[in-house]
């Protein structure tokens, strides 16, 4: 189950109140970039889309966090009934499907850290895990940024970067553009966009 648009702003909303950020509009262009690269394939809902990126990251409404933010959104997204954005919440940190390439902090109790290991090993990811995954690494806070910047930019931060990871993410716009038949950049109007 997912929340309406409508019900899907209001979370984000209320949840920017309790840690304001630029993670909420970063959560905003991850949205409109799901939204526009659905628009382009075929089969793919793109209010489904514009929705799971949204939320994505809706595990930061409880704090400033590292990996805790995706335990926090599954196990949120989960009480209130919407197991399919709580899927979105815990995948989209891991395009290789492990816990081990996550950049960050490991900020989680044990328990929570089960959880996300429970959650990659049984989970089979689907378009739109896929389809998130890049639109998180597309989406700043202001603009649609350029994908290999964005990652040469955390690798500096964090001083390493996951090969595999980066890898996944170069293959993930290439799939879509396959899918699209289009430059992505051009799909989600990256020169353009602004939140
Ligand atoms: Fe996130």
């Amino acid at each position: 189950m997912i929340p309406t648009r409508a019900e899907a702003e209001r979370l984000l909303s209320e949840a920017e109140s309790c840690n304001p950020g630029p993670w909420g509009n970063h959560s905003r262009i991850a949205a409109h970039c799901g939204e526009k690269i659905t628009e382009a394939c075929d089969g793919m809902d793109s209010e489904k889309a514009y929705i799971f990126g949204l939320l994505h990251d809706i595990g930061r409404k409880f704090g400033v966090s590292h990996l805790k933010h995706v335990s926090d959104g599954y196990t949120y997204m989960m009480s209130l009934g919407y197991d399919e954005v709580a899927k979105i919440c815990m995948t989209h940190s891991f395009n290789t499907q492990s816990v081990k390439d996550y950049i960050g902090n490991f900020d989680v109790t044990e328990e929570e850290l089960k959880l996300i290991n429970a959650v990659l090993d049984q989970v089979i990811f689907d378009d739109y895990d896929r389809l998130i995954q890049l639109c998180d690494a597309l989406a700043g806070s202001e603009r649609v940024l350029d994908i290999e910047e964005r990652m040469g930019d955390v690798k500096r931060r964090y001083g390493a970067y996951p090969q595999e990871k980066w890898d996944t993410n170069i293959r993930l716009k290439e799939y879509f553009e396959q899918k699209a038949g289009r430059d992505i950049y051009a799909i989600v109007e990256k020169e353009t966009y602004k939140s």
